[in-house]
């Protein structure tokens, strides 16, 4: 395996988002329909919280606090005790401090330069995760390899999600806050994008540096923009199948489809994206691109970003 190079704290995944909102029970219900398992709590201070996690060994991937509903910020998993050290030694960090919640570990927490919570974390104990959910093949024209072997798939329940995958912020500075996650987490450029121009670069897909281990196409993505907020937060679900039967469920429970479902250009994935019931955008994915280090980057016009290879076109609203 290839060291990672970088001279600074590195991070090899997101952890968790966090958001605030007055209606815990809508939030509940919202969160299982999504197809999180939702643990009541409280938080440090006391205030009562919903702890959400996946299928995967993450023990909480989805915070929510009680209070006005906002987006507060979001987690990244570091790769050592020794990148959650460097981290503690930025100007602005937080001391390391344990936390709380299900799963334990350690955090530093920075406001970053929109006034988001961004905390780098280590040391959390894993769940045993259940055994990869294995597809049967499918049957094309080039191969039948499903034989004697009828799909059923369970219908009229939420769709498991397995662990948190990407979000996308919305920054007032992309080249500002392109340097601050680049400097404390480690992060690599998988593509960036522009308007009418090819000088006019308003934002870029940044991903985790884990050396020839591939993954995930963009980890954040950020995108300038008058309005600074979360754009959307992604989780990863088994498969294809998978994001059309949470397609149809949550439609059935009366959310609202903000868009798909569809086949992204930048990162290929297959998605479907719903409002929770204070309009934040929660996105089910599947299929996406992983790129190892050695991906080199490129200049994409916004039309790729914005654009299909099938399903719908985005609604009608700003990046
Ligand atoms: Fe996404």
């Amino acid at each position: 395996m290839t060291a990672v190079q970088n001279a600074g704290p590195t991070a090899d995944d997101l952890a968790y988002i966090r958001f605030r909102a007055p209606d815990l029970e809508k939030m509940r219900v919202f969160l299982e329909d999504f197809g999180f398992k939702v643990m009541p709590g409280e938080t440090e201070d006391g205030v009562p919280a919903l702890f959400s996690r996946g299928k995967g060994g993450a023990p909480v991937i989805h915070i929510v606090e009680q209070g006005d509903p906002t987006f507060l910020g979001i987690g990244f998993k570091m790769a050592s005790m020794e990148s959650l050290k460097a981290l503690s030694e930025y100007d602005g960090a937080s001391e390391i401090c344990e936390i709380l919640a299900p799963g334990g570990g350690y955090r530093v927490r920075f406001e970053d330069p929109n006034g988001y919570a961004i905390d780098g974390v280590y040391g959390y104990i894993e769940r045993a995760q259940a055994p990869p959910f294995v597809r049967q093949p499918m049957n094309t024209m080039a191969a039948r390899l499903r034989r004697n072997s009828p799909i059923r798939l369970p219908r009229d329940k939420p769709v498991p999600v397995n662990r948190i995958g990407h979000c996308v912020l919305n920054v007032r500075s992309f080249r500002g806050s392109e340097a601050w996650f680049k400097e404390r987490f480690g992060l690599l450029t998988s593509e960036e994008f522009y308007v009418d121009d090819k000088s006019q670069v308003v934002g870029g897909f940044l991903r985790c540096n884990r050396g020839d281990i591939p993954t995930d196409h963009h980890t954040v993505a950020l995108v300038q923009s008058q309005q600074t907020g979360i754009n959307h937060v992604a989780f990863e679900v088994d498969d294809w199948d998978s994001v059309m039967l949470g397609h149809d469920y949550l439609g059935s429970k009366g959310y609202k489809s903000y868009w798909g479902v569809g086949k992204h250009i930048l990162g290929s994935q297959i998605f479907d994206y719903w409002e929770d019931p204070y309009g934040n955008v929660h996105e089910h994915f599947t299929d996406g691109d992983v790129f190892d280090e050695s991906h080199v980057p490129t200049l994409e016009s916004v039309d790729n970003l914005l654009g299909v290879q099938w399903g719908p076109l985005p609604p009608d609203k700003d990046l």
